[in-house]
């Protein structure tokens, strides 16, 4: 289920008047963030995308051997669903399960789904990967495999991605299996390119959640008073997004305000990037200690497939 809007609203406002203000990347993705979203991962310079895609179109038929099919595919983050269109051809599975923030988007995508997999069972549910995930109680009782691709789990600190990985543990069972992908550590000026494109249309995504914001929580941003800021940060190994005010302002709010001059900043999303060494040891703790590794040429992304 979708927090409820009192709860959001009471984490928007906690956010926004802290300092360093933060909103959480879960709000990039109404309609039009996922959208922009979907746009990202076509630029040239977003390199995760097309490089996880071609990881997995690469060994299909390996990873599909080590999965086995019939499975009920639980994907989370579906967004448009079509890395799981992908998988599907090659896993036969005899259920898809897609779970998503983004209510309206996701049930777009299953519709997608359902034209090009007519025999297959698809379900979809909007739940906040965040707060507990409840399965609908009418999923097929098969071997599961949770598929969470595209790094999202990058957004997560350390300790919250390894509390996420736990949940997701659970819910594959003792027989199940995690297939997960993972951002690594690379060159500096390919990630700030990534995260900073030449088209703006990153720019337009982190601008985005701002006016997502107004109409959660009646306040009056004004995106054009803001800036898009992206950068990696090496000591903590992620990189950074922010919006700087470009002028002193006052954000009023149904309830409340808050004040920021000029160049100060709102934190808006962390995207962490792994050595892959640590990524497998970070799955071992969360309980999947039996892993599985594909990853490109240039070991910029991996693909990993983990078990209990
Ligand atoms: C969806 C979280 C994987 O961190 O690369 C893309 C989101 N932010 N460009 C990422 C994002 C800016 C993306 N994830």
């Amino acid at each position: 289920m979708i927090e409820s809007l009192t709860i959001q609203r009471r984490e928007l406002v906690q956010g926004l008047v802290q300092t360093p203000a933060r909103i959480s990347p879960k709000y990039f993705y109404d309609a039009k963030g996922s959208a922009l979203f979907e746009a990202i991962t076509g630029l040239q310079a977003y390199y995760p995308t097309r490089t996880e895609q071609s990881i997995l179109a690469a060994n299909a038929p390996e990873i599909a051997r080590a999965v086995g099919v019939n499975r009920t595919v639980i994907e989370l983050g579906a967004g448009n669903c079509q890395k799981a269109k992908v998988l599907c051809e090659s896993i036969h599975p005899a259920c898809f399960l897609a779970v998503d923030i983004s209510e309206e988007f996701l049930h777009e995508a299953v519709a997608t789904m359902r034209l090009s997999f007519p025999n297959m069972e698809i379900q979809a549910i909007a739940a906040d990967l965040t707060a507990d995930i409840v399965l609908p109680v009418n999923l097929p009782t098969g071997r599961r495999l949770v598929f969470y691709p595209g790094s999202s789990i990058g957004n997560f600190d350390p300790p919250h991605a390894l509390a996420l990985l736990s949940r997701m543990r659970d819910l594959l069972q003792d027989d199940g299996a995690l297939l997960i992908g993972v951002d690594l550590v690379k060159g500096e000026a390919v990630l700030n390119a990534a995260y900073d494109d030449d088209e703006g249309v990153t720019a337009a995504f982190n601008l985005n959640v701002l006016d997502h914001v107004n109409r959660l929580i009646e306040s009056d941003f004004d995106i054009r008073q803001w800036q898009h800021r992206a950068f990696f940060n090496a000591e903590q190994s992620r990189v950074e997004m922010h919006l700087e005010a470009t002028a002193d302002l006052l954000v009023r709010w149904h309830g409340g305000s808050r004040a920021f001059s000029q160049g100060e900043r709102i934190h808006t999303e962390n995207s962490y990037k792994y050595r892959l060494e640590d990524f497998v040891e970070l799955l071992g703790r969360a309980g999947l200690t039996h892993t599985q590794v594909w990853t490109d040429e240039q070991a910029w992304f991996a693909v990993v497939l983990a078990r209990p």
